[in-house]
């Protein structure tokens, strides 16, 4: 089968990979952007469309104040330095979730990569943050109260989604070994092929990738048919 149009990645093990090391929870993030990068460049050579990265969900908050400020000045580093990176390498970047929640600042560093990426015409890489699958859905449909619609179709909900410019996701990968969707995108994902393999999520890189897509080649997607 063909290689997957839109992989959705569940990043997980950050914090059992600093804590194998004795480092702090934090360090294991870092690590962990630097496989997201590592990933971006590989999904780029070969030739996937579309990524889409679970980097915070809606119930992270539930984690220390120091793991939760730590994570978001991690971004506001990545988002800001990597600008150059994603022009280089023609990904255009965009941010899933409710931005509301974050402070001014990350907001606009935000905002400033969407737009500066937003001419690219390579991987397309969705950024979740402050992201949750029920949470995304509920603000579609209160969306599409608020424009008048009376009924609602399933068009009209993909239609309002965060990733609605975005396919569904074909090929759902979670690291770590934990087999969970964790209200990552639960309606886009109906279809999806789930794989979980053990590497913690700082670990991966374009081999675990290209041993992911071998398994994706081997599923018989069959869409309720058969
Ligand atoms: C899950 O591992 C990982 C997260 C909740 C955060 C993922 C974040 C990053 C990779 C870095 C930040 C991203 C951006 C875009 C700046 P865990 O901490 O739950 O690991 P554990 O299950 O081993 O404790």
């Amino acid at each position: 089968m063909a290689n997957p149009k839109h992989i959705a990645f569940i990043l997980d093990g950050n914090g059992r990979w600093a804590a194998r090391r004795g480092l702090p929870r934090n360090m294991g993030h870092r690590e962990g952007v630097k496989a997201i990068e590592k990933t971006l460049l590989a999904l780029c050579e070969l030739q996937i469309p579309y990524a889409s990265f679970f980097a915070f969900s809606t119930d992270n908050w539930k984690r220390s104040k120091e793991e939760v400020d730590g994570l978001f000045s991690l971004a506001e580093e990545y988002f800001e330095k990597g600008i150059d990176f994603f022009n280089e390498h023609n990904i255009k970047v965009q941010i899933f979730g409710d931005r509301s929640a974050f402070s001014p600042k990350l907001q606009t560093i935000m905002q400033n990569v969407c737009e500066k990426t937003a001419q690219n015409t390579g991987l397309n890489a969705g950024f979740c943050l402050n992201y949750g699958g029920r949470e995304d859905i509920v603000q579609a449909v209160n969306k599409l109260i608020e424009s008048g619609e009376k009924i609602v179709t399933k068009q009209l909900i993909s239609a309002n989604l965060y990733s609605k410019d975005y396919p569904d996701p074909d090929f759902v990968i979670r690291t770590s070994g934990e087999q969970r969707i964790s209200n990552f995108m639960l309606w886009q994902m109906s279809y999806a092929e789930l794989y979980f393999p053990k590497v913690l999520w700082p670990d991966f890189d374009k081999k675990h990738l290209i041993k992911s897509l071998k398994v994706f080649s081997k599923r018989k997607r069959r869409f309720g048919g058969y």
